[in-house]
């Protein structure tokens, strides 16, 4: 077996709380508190969990978007915290991010061909002709066609947009895609389009997914294996079909019995939880202390094999 594409130990991600006209520092927002989890080549990591748990910061953490705290991302068995800019620069051509809202991620004032061909430009693959070609290549695999070459953001249907966004992550050649909510802006209608659209990519380019989303179906379509965040940890890991199909914390299993249609980005499973759970920026209980009432024999029965904040599955 080859190595895990990503290792990711004990990451933390805080922001400061500033407050007043000084902006001293009132408190921290746990964001990412203390993930660990590896990723395999050519899998679908699924990563779910409420609005506000983390998500985003944990992928743009993976990538160095967001600078983390502390911990350790290896990506191809190389350190990136710490990582010299010079060198992190050459590492990101190979991962890359596609963000939840195709509206906002598009700079308007670039055409299609621009946006699209930015990545060849800066990462100095292709110029051009050559550049031209391959921009016009990867928009017909996106279903847009060469003619959107010539046209700004604006003139596009979200799907469409998304279709954009995802040609400009494939366009460099990466091996590893974080997917933050690719789909969740997104008109029903259109979701499975994508979704298909980037299984599809997966198979033909050989693509490592982290697929972000708080809509438990959607993953469990997509996802090799899913772990389930709550505030800033990871509190279950197992593969899709384990977890859809026996549940371990209280947290994933009041996440799995909201009905779909009552899952939304602003969606909030603490309702069903008892005691109600604090803010991320104050947690004084932690995810291993929330109980659901119906879930508390189980939750006794599996508190032994919680490690490092993970649940694992005896397997
Ligand atoms: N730049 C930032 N500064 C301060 N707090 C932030 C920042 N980005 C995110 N947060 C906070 O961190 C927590 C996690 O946010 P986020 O990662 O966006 O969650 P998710 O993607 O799961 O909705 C939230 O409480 C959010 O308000
Ligand atoms: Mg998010």
């Amino acid at each position: 077996m080859t190595a895990p594409i990503l290792q990711i130990k004990d990451l933390v991600t805080h922001f400061p709380i500033r407050q007043g006209a000084f902006g001293r520092i009132r408190g921290t927002v746990r964001a990412v508190d203390g993930v660990t989890f590896e990723v395999e080549r050519g899998e679908t990591f699924g990563l779910v969990g409420e609005s506000g748990c983390g998500k985003s910061t944990l992928g743009r953490s993976i990538l160095r978007l967001i600078e983390p705290t502390s911990g350790s991302v290896r990506f191809d068995g190389q350190e990136l915290v710490g990582m010299p800019p010079a060198q992190m620069r050459k590492l990101r051509r190979r991962m890359q991010l596609i963000f939840q809202d195709p509206y906002a991620s598009l700079n308007p004032r670039m055409k299609v061909r621009e946006i699209v061909g930015e990545g060849l430009a800066i990462h100095r693959l292709a110029s051009g002709a050559e550049r031209e070609r391959r921009v016009a290549a990867l928009l017909e695999k996106m279903g847009l066609g060469a003619e959107a070459m010539d046209r700004y953001p604006h003139e596009f249907s979200g799907g469409q947009r998304q279709r954009i966004g995802i040609a400009r992550a494939l366009a460099v050649g990466p091996e590893l895609v974080i997917a933050d909510e690719p789909i969740s802006s997104l008109d029903v209608s259109i979701q499975a389009q994508i979704v298909n659209l980037m299984v599809d990519l997966q198979a033909e380019l050989g693509l490592t997914y982290v697929f972000i989303a708080h809509d438990l179906k959607i993953i469990e379509y997509i996802s090799t294996r899913v772990a389930v965040m709550y505030l800033g940890r990871i509190v279950e890991l197992a593969s899709a079909a384990e977890l859809y199909r026996a549940p371990k914390h209280p947290y994933t299993q009041a996440l799995l019995s909201i009905p779909p249609e009552n899952v939304s980005a602003s969606f909030c499973p603490e309702m069903f939880l008892r005691p109600r759970i604090p803010r991320p920026a104050a947690p004084s209980i932690r995810a291993a202390d929330t109980r659901s009432t119906a879930a508390k024999p189980r939750y006794r029965r599996f508190t032994s094999s919680m490690r490092g904040g993970i649940w694992h599955r005896a397997s």
